[in-house]
């Protein structure tokens, strides 16, 4: 028997449709309510708005479950690499041997990027933060790509895009932190994999003879799966909003690399390091921070901390946190700001404050230490996120596009002047 939900106004008695989803989650269909009643809802940060019907990723908050498709996310970041994480969240499912394979070399064979990349990456100061020129340098393959821009073209050449947008950013991510660097940019191996390609052209390792470790290999495999959707976050609804313009792939992903790198989604990994820099250079003084964090009247908030949907613990930074050990026990790092980190951690999942609002350390709080332990630079931290979160973004974008979904474009309750009639100039 299909729910229903009852809304009284103005005298009158509205039936509205519930929708349940295949794990039992419930949600009011209000899609004819200004019609019907003439009113809208107001629900600022979206905080109980479904926005869309999605088959791809399965999150509940509450229990701490994310899972891809139906696979758990601990099955996945233990089990499988991230280029097949990948196909499972475009096509919908584990890829064969087979399909694998060529989704593979079909990557690798796009690495390279247009030589005329490297003189808009010369445009860019070397101050210039690689999460800005990640999201140009993503933008202008549509100049590169010109039949990218319609997304109405047939479903190989829409591939085609899909294919090169996974291939190329970790050649554009690489060459953002080149220019940061101010050193040579690195052209793409073939015969390195996917993540041993990204190191190289980031540090020029590993070369073929000298490999990098499995423990750390696997720990940015795992990173990067952890990170590779995330339902209707910030950066996916962004890109599904762009995109339902009938935006190209291209300009909907730069648009999500810019939600990405603000400090309370993606950016906090970056901002994490910076606050345990500030609180050790400040005398290592944990307390007096959580104090600060708990302070209403001041700003400060305690980075990696608390999530808009799991209010119990985050799965991801569970295993992260393992991943975490096992990197700085194969690298055998002491690092002063590890210490703070876990300082931290203890002091405020023991405080009330935190326990009381389910504010506990999320995948961004133990990222960064595994960034750092790996010697990327902080500012490329957000950098690692996108290269993860991407294979979601594209996921997102084709699941709107493939469901016809209309033009995102919300309401609002208007609050300002009522209408004035202009004043020239002069007599003001
Ligand atoms: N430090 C101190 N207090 C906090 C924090 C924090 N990190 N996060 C939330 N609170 C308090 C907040 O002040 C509020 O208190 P009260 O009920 O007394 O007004 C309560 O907890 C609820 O917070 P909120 O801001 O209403 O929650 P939200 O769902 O709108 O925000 C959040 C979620 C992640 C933006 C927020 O927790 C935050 O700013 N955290 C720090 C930034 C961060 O680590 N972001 C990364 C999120 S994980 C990566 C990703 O998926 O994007």
């Amino acid at each position: 028997m299909t729910k229903k939900a009852e809304l009284h106004y103005d005298g009158k008695v509205y039936e509205l449709p519930v929708i349940t989803g295949t794990e039992n989650e419930n949600a009011i269909d209000i899609s004819r309510l200004r019609a019907d009643t003439g009113l809208i809802t107001l629900d600022k940060g979206f905080k109980n708005t479904g926005s869309t019907q999605s088959s791809i990723t399965f999150l509940n908050g509450e229990e701490g479950i994310l899972r891809y498709r139906g696979y758990s996310i601990e099955d996945l970041a233990e089990n499988a690499s991230f280029l097949e994480v990948a196909f499972l969240l475009i096509y919908g499912n584990l890829p064969s041997k087979l399909e694998l394979d060529f989704f593979v070399e079909d990557i690798t064979q796009h690495s390279l990027v247009h030589e005329d990349v490297k003189s808009i990456l010369d445009g860019f100061p070397s101050k210039a933060h690689p999460m800005g020129v990640l999201s140009s340098l993503v933008s202008s393959l549509t100049a590169f790509y010109p039949k990218s821009l319609d997304p109405n073209r047939s479903k190989e050449e829409v591939n085609g895009t899909i294919i090169r947008a996974i291939a190329k950013l970790p050649t554009l991510a690489a060459w953002s932190y080149k220019n940061r660097m101010r050193q040579p940019i690195m052209y793409p191996k073939n015969e390195l994999s996917y993540t041993a390609n990204f190191m190289h052209m980031m540090f020029g390792l590993p070369t073929t003879e000298k490999k990098v470790s499995p423990v750390v290999s696997k720990a940015i495999d795992k990173l990067l799966i952890l990170h590779a959707d995330h339902e209707q976050n910030c950066s996916a609804s962004t890109v599904r909003i762009v995109g339902s313009s009938h935006a190209s792939l291209y300009a909907s992903v730069s648009a999500g690399i810019a939600a990405l790198w603000g400090p309370l989604h993606g950016g906090a990994n970056q901002a994490v390091i910076e606050m345990l820099e500030k609180i050790k250079n400040d005398g290592g003084n944990v307390d007096k921070y959580v104090e600060k964090a708990k302070d209403k009247k001041d700003s400060f908030r305690l980075m990696g901390f608390g999530h808009r949907v799991y209010k119990n613990f985050d799965p991801r930074a569970t295993i992260i946190k393992k991943a975490a050990d096992d990197v700085l026990n194969e690298l055998g790092i002491n690092d002063p700001v590890l210490d703070i980190a876990k300082k931290l951690e203890n002091v405020a999942l023991n405080d009330d404050y935190f326990k009381y609002r389910g504010l506990y350390p999320n995948v961004d709080f133990y990222s960064g230490i595994i960034y750092r332990a790996l010697g990327i630079p902080t500012d490329m931290f957000t950098v690692m996120f996108a290269l993860g979160r991407l294979p979601g973004w594209i996921a997102q974008w084709k699941e709107m596009r493939e469901n016809k979904e209309p033009i995102g474009r919300p309401r609002q309750v208007y609050t300002g002047a009522k209408e004035r009639e202009y004043v020239p100039i002069n007599n003001r």
